[in-house]
């Protein structure tokens, strides 16, 4: 397995694999690499003949009072843990790297963007569709694999591959859960033993919802505050938004119709968890 550090060393490595007729995908990731990592690079394997998985703690998505400086790293670890997977490449640039001194160029995706984690955290997708966009760029990959652990990241990439005529391809994968149901996150470490247990809540106020659902309930101002109710049970917990929109435009929503995504962000202590399921009718 190679590690590319630079911009050059990066395109020099698809450039020739390019040349050999190779398709090339990349799994972008901030590290501290778990099993849902994993399951998009294990994917990534299956399409294609070369797998770079991106490895930057990304500046410019995270607000002023967030957990950039604390979010983990440990680039030998991930580095072991893509190698047992076949991963090809890691690319792994210093932040000067990719925002130089001057650097004064963002990507803003309207509408898909605004509510939910664009909501609570102002500045978060323009940061992702920026930092997504120089890494296509840099990698030219024909295929791009992301979970729906962040199933909004996911409808603003598809927005920008869009609008942008980005030519790659975007590959959506399950959520990796648990054994108890709690999402797989990097934020997971930060929980104490009493938070991680609390976050259980997560999965099962999801859970019940989509119980819910197939008992016929469709009114999804009842359907939110049976969600709400389970997480309050919780006094652990502290609710920073539950929302229920259309998909794939993210609008508001009086009844279920068709498919509707019901996503959550919740507080544990300092950490702030999020998770979501799609509600079929
Ligand atoms: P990160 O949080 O490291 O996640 C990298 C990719 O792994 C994302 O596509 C995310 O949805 C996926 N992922 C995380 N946990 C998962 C789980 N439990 N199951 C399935 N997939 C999971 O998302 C980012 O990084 C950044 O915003 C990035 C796209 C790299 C831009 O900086």
């Amino acid at each position: 397995m190679r590690l590319c550090k630079t911009v050059e060393e990066m395109r020099s490595y698809v450039n020739a694999v390019r040349a050999e007729g190779k398709t090339v995908g990349l799994v972008p990731t901030m590290g501290y690499l778990h099993q849902g990592h994993l399951s998009l690079m294990q994917e990534a394997k299956r399409r294609c003949d070369v797998v770079v998985v991106s490895i930057f703690v990304n500046p410019t998505q995270f607000g002023p009072k967030e957990d950039y400086q604390a979010y983990p790293r440990d680039l030998q670890r991930d580095a072991g843990l893509a190698a047992e997977v076949g991963v090809d490449v890691i690319f792994a640039p210093e932040v000067a790297e990719m925002y130089p001194p001057d650097f004064n160029t963002f990507v803003e995706v309207a509408e898909v963007s605004e509510p939910l984690c664009g909501a609570s955290r102002p500045g978060h997708f323009r940061g992702v569709a920026t930092i997504v966009t120089k890494l296509f760029n840099i990698v030219r990959p024909h295929m791009a694999f992301f979970g729906r652990k962040d199933f909004q990241q996911v409808l603003v990439i598809k927005r920008l591959v869009e609008d942008l005529n980005l030519d790659v391809n975007i590959v959506d994968l399950p959520i990796v859960r648990e054994e108890d149901g709690l999402a797989l996150s990097s934020r997971n470490v930060y929980l104490t033993a009493e938070e991680r247990r609390a976050a259980r809540v997560l999965f099962r106020s999801l859970s019940l919802a989509r119980r819910r659902v197939a008992a016929g309930e469709r009114n999804t101002a009842g359907l939110k505050e049976l969600v709400e109710q389970e997480i309050r049970s919780e006094p652990l917990a502290v609710i920073d938004y539950v929302e229920i929109l259309s998909l794939p435009r993210l609008k508001p929503l009086d009844t279920l119709q068709d498919k509707a995504l019901l996503a959550l962000a919740v507080r544990f202590g300092k950490t702030r968890l999020i998770d979501n399921t799609v509600l079929e009718v």
